[in-house]
């Protein structure tokens, strides 16, 4: 009898909880959601440029390759306050590598800028590690 009641009061807890998790994460989202939204645009176009550097790279032509990281640079405070949805607790380490993401492409522009070519392969060898970097840990 004891055993029922503990077990009807559990499966009450269960299913309430459950409701009450579901309804704070729903909550979540809808205030992130232009940032998520954001988040979401943001990966296919780094993607691309990404090609675009490693074919101005091949190329030799850094203004295209200043250019193109400029359109990365330009994302990188929004990624920092973007959150993925995988590994959230580790939110931290997000925004560590989303800092020194940032700065190896910054990296890159300079080098783009000042015409070094070689400096600008280096760096943007380290920023595709970040890329690597981020997605075995935070994506699904
Ligand atoms: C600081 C973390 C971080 C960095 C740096 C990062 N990404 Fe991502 N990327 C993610 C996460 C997280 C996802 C999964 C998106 C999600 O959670 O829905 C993702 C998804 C993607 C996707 C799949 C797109 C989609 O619609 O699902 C592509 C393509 C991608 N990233 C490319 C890149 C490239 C290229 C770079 C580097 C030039 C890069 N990312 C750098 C975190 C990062």
């Amino acid at each position: 009898m004891k055993m029922t009641i503990m077990l009807m009061v559990w499966a009450f807890l269960l299913t309430h909880g459950i409701a009450f998790a579901h309804g704070g994460e729903k909550h979540g989202t809808n205030h992130s959601d232009a940032q998520m939204d954001r988040f979401h645009k943001m990966m296919p176009m780094y993607a691309q440029v990404q090609a675009k550097i490693n074919e101005a790279l091949e190329k030799g032509d850094t203004s295209a390759v200043e250019a193109e990281a400029e359109k990365i640079l330009a994302t990188i405070p929004d990624l920092k306050k973007s959150k993925p949805h995988k590994n959230l607790k580790k939110i931290a380490t997000f925004k560590k590598i989303a800092d020194a993401f940032g700065a190896d492409v910054t990296a890159t522009a300079g080098m783009a800028k000042k015409g070094d070519l070689a400096g600008a392969r280096t760096s943007f060898r380290k920023a595709e590690e970040r890329c690597n970097e981020c997605h075995a840990k935070f994506r699904d």
